[in-house]
């Protein structure tokens, strides 16, 4: 793994370097691969960035976009990731429907719709159980504590390692997320974070000792790169 941690001066400076970051990671990987597989993180310090990604010209129908976690709510709902996305960028760009791959939330039982979302990974990428696909690009956000994708401290689904989709808890709140072991998988990983407080985890995550389940950020060591792009106001204490 190889680590790179870069702090921008605010929040557009680091919009603007993660737009240019995930171009580059696209492009790349529709050059030495055919296609991309690009997994989007939800919350708000995203969404700038998926406003940009709609302006650009990229080889749409070569891009395949997943989700790293979405709420357990109907795709119309408020709070969906997915419906962030889509009003934000893929609505407004040529991806063909079938490169579209939501998490799906609607059977009424989350780990049902786990599994079913698992098998359609593995089909996708003709993954037999017990392997790992590798996606290209996995965007994750973190939250002030410590938490990414829906991976949340102190929760069982840290400690899922033979499958690729589990379900995440936040507060009793059902949710799917990756797994720690499928984002691991990627050839590259890329933290966006924003904001003062982030900046007590973050100091957590990159100290040489800490509990990974207080912080199941820790645990994020992608097989390929791992990318922290912070602003001022997170990273402050990170700075080379
Ligand atoms: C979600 C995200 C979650 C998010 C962090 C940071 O579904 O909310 O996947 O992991 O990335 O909570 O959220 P903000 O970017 O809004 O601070």
């Amino acid at each position: 793994m190889k680590k790179l941690i870069e702090v921008l001066s605010d929040k557009s400076a680091l919009i603007e370097r993660s737009l240019s970051l995930t171009v580059e990671k696209i492009t790349n990987a529709v050059e030495q691969r055919g296609k991309c597989t690009l997994a989007l993180a939800g919350g708000s310090t995203p969404k700038p960035l998926y406003e940009s990604l709609a302006k650009q010209s990229l080889p749409w129908d070569k891009i395949h976009i997943f989700w790293g976690d979405e709420r357990y709510v109907s795709p119309e709902h408020q709070d969906s990731n997915q419906r962030m996305a889509r009003q934000a960028w893929l609505n407004h760009v040529a991806i063909p429907a079938e490169n579209i791959h939501p998490m799906p939330t609607e059977a009424g039982d989350p780990a049902l719709d786990a599994q079913t979302h698992e098998a359609h990974i593995r089909e996708f990428f003709q993954v037999s159980p017990g392997e790992f696909p590798s996606l290209d690009l996995v965007l994750l956000g973190m939250g002030d504590d410590g938490h990414t994708a829906s991976l949340f401290p102190h929760t069982e689904a840290l400690k899922v390692s033979d499958r690729l989709i589990t379900v995440g808890n936040k507060d009793g709140q059902p949710r799917l997320t990756f797994t720690i072991p499928l984002i691991n998988q990627s050839h590259c990983v890329m933290f966006i974070v924003a904001g003062e407080n982030k900046r007590p985890a973050l100091a957590q995550i990159m100290a040489s000792e800490a509990d990974e389940i207080a912080y199941p950020s820790r645990s994020i060591n992608p097989q390929g790169e791992l990318w922290w792009l912070l602003d001022e106001a997170a990273g402050a204490d990170l700075k080379s």
